[in-house]
Formats: structure tokens, C-alpha cells, sequence
């Protein structure tokens, strides 16, 4: 028996409801916001994430989905969806026009991480890519964008933000970290000791424990930040106090890829366990610019689906369409084109072979129809259908022109 590969799963009904349901609700969500759909390839060249997500990132470092393509290309199945629509902006030349463009996109991402409850190889994600605008009132905006998303879904969530700072106080801020870290270094873990030289700000959300008992007196990010992203920073949160939306400071929110400068948010929630994180981003000002296209602001956010399907409640489902059925075989040739006439505005089920009436009310119920409607042999001698409304219970015969 072939399987599917590790950490990769099939989604069909009745997940697939839920998850059809998260990607329609987002994406009316953020078509509201003024975002348009952008499809971009899932095979990218590896340069792309390499100078994106960062050589130093785990994910350009460990996961990768990598290869040698046909053609002798090297080629990578995307870890993410940000850098592809980066790539696409540029390719596009809309850097070059000025203004303003925001895409929403959804899809499989492909990352080699060890599986476990709500780590993925391969995942989906819904997510947004506003370019153009260097307004700290796009941070709120799409901050407030996730909130309605998650709300409307009726999910909980505890959002988390920090500022990553930018070129100009970056640096500053890398050397007195690096400085402390060098400190500290022997207690350090040996990916931390790596990091350290690597890209230290990494080291900040180290998952091992005593790690971050030796981090309790490094350098915070925000209290070593430039004024005019020290006045950002400070101006998103009294937005976000001021519209009542609920935030926690979180200096060792530093991300997982090396693309981002001063806001980082995250959506964590109680409830998925240990891989907690259900949406992620932040502003990326300098990743046009890094991948050749003209300086361009721009800032963004992923969720990830399969975790959310994992909160999300349906509504529970009603009763709906139209289940038809024959019990003589020269009615079907009726029922096939009453079929095609309801599809215009209904669900409907079409059963084939000739039945008893009993078998067809049987079958209607499991398929969840609302109403169930049979030609036997008085209805096809006087043009009528019969119909029962599986909800309310009652029955009747009407002519099949009414119907
Ligand atoms: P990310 O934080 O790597 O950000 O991923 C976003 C979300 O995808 C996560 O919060 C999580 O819900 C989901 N996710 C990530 N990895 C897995 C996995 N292995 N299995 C299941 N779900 C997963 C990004 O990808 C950025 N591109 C977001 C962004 C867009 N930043 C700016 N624009």
C-alpha cells in the first residue's frame, strides 16, 4: 500500500468543510480591506528564499524541499509565500509604477520539519502582502484585519507584537547583544552558541530552558530602538489601546525568518498545544530593495490553516438541496433534466438506479438532503413528482412543471 509522505495529510470532508470555510471567510475578509488574489508558482529558484528567509533561518538551513530540476536549475518548493510575492511585485515592475498594491494568497507551503500536532511538511496558508506604504496605520490595519478574520471564525487568540528596529539602530543594538552573549556563552546550547555568530537575535526565543534563564539580562530590543521607530512602536500601541484590542509586549518575539524590520506581530492561542502560533508577520521595509527591485515598504502576515481548522467550530449544518430519485426507469430521463434545471440554484443528488420509496427516503436522509422528491409509476402517467421536506415532515404531489 503506497501512503502518503510523512507529515503530509489528505483533507476531505468533513475537515475540508472547515477548511474551505477559513480561506472563504478570509479571503471576503481581506477583499474588504482592499486586497486582490495573487497566485504565484509553488517551485521557486532557491536564491530566492536563500537571500529572502535567510541563509542563517532554519528554514533556508534544515527544511527545504530542494532540488536539482531537469534542466540542471536549482529549485526549492516554497517554504513560505512572502518572497515568491516579492519576487512577483518586482518581476511585475510594480515597484516601478509607485502606489500602493495589497495581495491576498492561499496554498500549500513545503517545509522538512519534524512532524508533530500542528507541524506540517506540507501546510497551508492564508496570507496577505501590502506593498507601498511606510504608515505604522497599516500595522494597526492589518493587525485589526486578523482580528476580524479570528473573530468572525469565533476563535480565542492572544496577539503578541514587538519592534525588530531597523538599519539604523539594528546594528547598534547586534553588537551590545553580541557582546553580552559572548558573556554568557558557555551556558548557552550549541545552536545558540552558533546563532551567536550567525544571527543572534535568534538566539532571543531559544526554546531551551536554560537558555533563557541566562538571557534574563540581555539587551531588550525596544528599549534600544532609533526615535522614529521608537515613535512607531509607541504610536501602534496607543492605536491599538485606543481601539480597545488587546496586545502583550513581547521582546523576545523575534521571528523565524530574517526578512523583517520593526513591527513583528504573532497569534498565538491556548488551545492548538505546543506549536501555538495560528498567524504570523511584520513589516519587511528592505526585502524589495534585497531582491533588486526599487526601495518599497511593505508588510504582511500568514495564518496557517491546519491549525486554525483544529479551533474552528461550523455552524451546525442544515439540511439543504434536492435528492432525486425513480421508481420506475422510464422517469429518469424526467429526473435528469429536472436535475439540470435545480443546479441553477440548488444542491442535488441524483440517484440512478430504481428504487423503492423507503430506500430513497433512506438514502436522502443520509446525504443530508432538505427535500427528497421521487417519480413513481402514478407520477410519471400524470406529469407530477412527489415530495417529502425532510425537515418539517411533510408530503405532497405536485405537477412536475411547478416543481
Ligand atoms: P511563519 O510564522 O513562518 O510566517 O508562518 C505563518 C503561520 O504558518 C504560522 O503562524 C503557523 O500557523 C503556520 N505554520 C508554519 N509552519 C507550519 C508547519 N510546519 N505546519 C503547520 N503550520 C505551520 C511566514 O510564513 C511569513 N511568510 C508570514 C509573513 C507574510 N510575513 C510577512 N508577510
Amino acid at each position: 500500500m503506497i501512503q502518503a509522505l510523512r507529515g503530509m495529510k489528505d483533507i476531505f470532508s468533513p475537515e475540508s468543510e472547515r477548511f474551505v470555510y477559513i480561506i472563504d471567510t478570509a479571503s471576503k475578509i481581506a477583499r474588504r480591506y482592499g486586497y486582490r488574489y495573487i497566485e504565484t508558482p509553488l517551485l521557486e529558484e532557491t536564491a530566492l528564499f536563500k537571500r529572502s528567509v535567510g541563509e542563517s533561518s532554519d528554514i533556508v538551513g534544515k527544511e527545504m524541499y530542494q532540488f536539482i530540476d531537469k534542466g540542471g536549475h536549482d529549485v526549492c518548493l516554497r517554504p513560505e509565500g512572502t518572497a515568491g510575492a516579492v519576487r512577483a511585485f518586482i518581476q511585475n515592475k510594480m515597484d516601478r509604477k509607485g502606489g500602493v498594491h495589497r495581495f491576498y494568497y492561499h496554498g500549500p507551503m513545503f517545509r522538512y520539519e519534524r512532524p508533530q500536532k500542528g507541524r506540517l511538511r506540507e501546510f497551508h496558508q492564508f496570507g496577505c502582502e501590502s506593498f507601498g506604504l511606510e504608515s505604522v496605520y497599516e500595522d494597526f490595519t492589518i493587525i485589526l484585519m486578523i482580528k476580524d478574520i479570528f473573530d468572525t471564525l469565533g476563535i480565542d487568540y492572544t496577539i503578541k507584537i514587538n519592534s525588530l528596529g531597523c538599519p539604523e539602530c539594528m546594528p547598534d543594538y547586534k553588537e551590545s547583544l553580541i557582546t553580552h552573549l559572548n558573556d554568557i556563552r558557555d551556558g548557552l546550547c550549541e545552536d545558540c552558541q552558533r546563532r551567536t555568530e550567525t544571527n543572534p537575535i535568534r538566539v532571543l526565543d531559544c526554546k531551551v530552558q536554560e537558555c533563557q534563564a541566562m538571557l534574563q539580562n540581555s539587551p531588550v530590543i525596544v528599549e534600544n530602538l532609533c526615535k522614529a521607530c521608537d515613535s512607531d512602536f509607541k504610536r501602534l500601541q496607543s492605536l491599538l489601546t485606543s481601539h480597545s484590542i488587546k496586545y502583550e509586549l513581547d521582546s523576545k518575539l523575534v521571528r523565524g525568518l530574517d526578512y523583517y524590520t520593526k513591527t513583528a506581530f504573532e497569534f498565538v492561542s491556548g488551545e492548538v498545544g505546543a506549536q501555538n502560533a495560528i498567524a504570523g508577520g511584520g513589516r519587511y521595509d528592505r526585502l524589495v530593495e534585497f531582491l533588486g527591485g526599487k526601495p518599497t515598504p511593505a508588510i504582511g502576515f500568514a495564518l496557517g490553516i491546519e491549525r486554525i481548522m483544529e479551533l474552528v467550530k461550523l455552524p451546525e449544518s442544515e439540511r439543504e438541496g434536492i435528492y432525486l430519485g425513480v421508481m420506475e426507469e422510464e422517469a429518469i430521463d424526467k429526473i435528469l433534466k429536472i436535475a439540470h434545471r435545480k443546479r441553477a440554484t440548488e444542491r442535488v443528488y441524483v440517484e440512478y438506479s430504481k428504487r423503492s420509496l423507503k430506500a430513497h427516503l433512506k438514502a436522502a436522509d443520509r446525504v443530508g438532503a432538505r427535500f427528497c422528491a421521487v417519480i413513481g409509476e402514478d407520477e410519471l402517467k400524470n406529469s407530477q413528482i412527489w415530495l417529502k421536506d425532510l425537515q418539517t415532515k411533510e408530503e405532497r404531489r405536485v405537477g412536475i412543471e411547478e416543481f
